[in-house]
């Protein structure tokens, strides 16, 4: 068989297109906080991931533009070789000091972030073990590493217990523990207390990828605050992707593996620094987010709200404890079809499909989401009960 002769077969989006049931790649034609236009209609955003509501926040855009203007659209080549702005450097500080880390170190994307504090750090010898929901980006690093890894089941401390006693690492190889603080398509916050003292009894190092908690718990400085002094981590990363309303992503740890990664991580060494107006929006936001902790909190608030109101017209909805509910669905027609009918009726909601997650809806809440906004929801998921 010819390489590209898959591609040819491969006509499921067509089809579900077809017939309305594609829920993927929504070409929006323009955006605004909560509520969005496609095909000339509107629709509530609830699936996205601008928490803090901040994406388009006028200090946010406006910083991001003065960047451009200033030092141009891109630096056009990789920090190790071009350069850096003064303006990575003050960011990576600002970062450090407010989710309490040491050092840290910015990547193009969230995604880049992973791959290089994965593949810069581990090799074949070491062992990596993984919340069987750890995000994609992190076995990705792995399997970039070259590394052994290890599935323990979702928030388990016995089964990662188990997983660290029967993996022994190589002569000169060491264990890694990863996890997500909150995790993207279940909702829930990591048991990062329970899970770090099976990782220390077994001298394992850990890592905590905080995408979705970031911005968010414990008045923005995220989950490790969530758990105020109970659990610390060697390793965290996170994305300006959510609620710091940009895009790249960090590395956080002491000034020696921070130097190690700007030396060691591929996905720093070769490829391009994070532009100068994403640097801007996300040094920008950060500093909302730290004068502003009310977003987190209604972002917080709205979610247990929706999701208490959800449950009471008899979805399987748990009660939120993170801005993210999902919705289980029975399978992934009925997800596509829910979908659609959310979308007929003006709210944009994540359709999740298998093999990323079971089929499940999922909802995200904003800090700048109104009551309207709740109740235009509630009424669409009534109409469809
Ligand atoms: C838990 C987690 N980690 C990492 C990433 C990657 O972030 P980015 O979008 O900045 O590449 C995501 C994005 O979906 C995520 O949910």
């Amino acid at each position: 068989m010819a390489l590209l002769d898959k591609c040819e077969k491969f006509n499921l989006p067509q089809v579900a297109q077809e017939l309305g049931l594609y829920p993927f790649y929504t070409a929006w034609q323009h955006m605004a906080a909560d509520v969005c236009e496609v095909d000339g209609k509107s629709a509530l955003m609830f699936g996205g991931n601008n928490y803090l509501g901040l994406a388009h926040d006028d200090r946010v855009v406006r910083a991001a533009s003065d960047a451009a203007l200033t030092y141009g659209s891109s630096l056009t080549g990789s920090r190790l070789l071009n350069g850096s702005l003064e303006l990575h450097e003050e960011l990576e500080r600002e970062l450090a000091d407010f989710f309490g880390m040491p050092a840290a170190l910015v990547f193009a994307t969230g995604y880049q972030a992973n791959l290089g504090v994965m593949s810069g750090l581990c090799g074949p010898d070491d062992v990596i073990f993984f919340d069987q929901y750890a995000h994609a980006s992190l076995l990705d690093g792995a399997r970039l590493s070259q590394s052994r890894m290890r599935m323990f089941r979702h928030n388990s401390p016995d089964s990662l217990d188990t997983a660290l006693s029967s993996a022994e690492p190589g002569r000169k190889g060491s264990r890694l523990v990863v996890l997500d603080g909150i995790y993207s398509m279940e909702g829930d916050i990591c048991a990062l207390p329970e899970l770090v003292e099976v990782a220390r009894h077994h001298q394992a190092t850990v890592l905590l990828d905080d995408a979705h908690g970031a911005g968010v718990l414990a008045d923005g400085r995220g989950t490790l605050a969530h758990f105020a002094g109970r659990a610390e981590v060697d390793l965290l990363t996170l994305t300006f992707s959510k609620a710091l309303a940009s895009i790249g992503g960090a590395v956080f740890g002491t000034p020696s593996t921070i130097s190690f990664l700007r030396h060691h991580a591929r996905s720093m060494v070769f490829s391009a620094a994070l532009s100068p107006a994403a640097t801007a929006a996300a040094l920008t936001a950060l500093r909302v987010a730290r004068q502003e902790p009310w977003r987190g909190r209604t972002a917080l608030r709205n979610a247990r709200t929706l999701a208490g109101e959800l449950a009471a017209l008899g979805y399987a909805c748990a009660p939120a404890t993170t801005p993210i509910i999902p919705v289980p669905m029975k399978d992934k027609v009925q997800t596509a079809t829910v979908w659609r009918d959310l979308m007929n009726r003006g709210v944009y909601v994540n359709a999740v499909l298998p093999p990323a997650a079971s089929a499940r809806l999922r909802l995200s809440c904003t800090a700048t989401q109104r009551r309207e906004h709740l109740d235009e929801v509630v009424a669409a998921f009534a109409a469809l009960r």
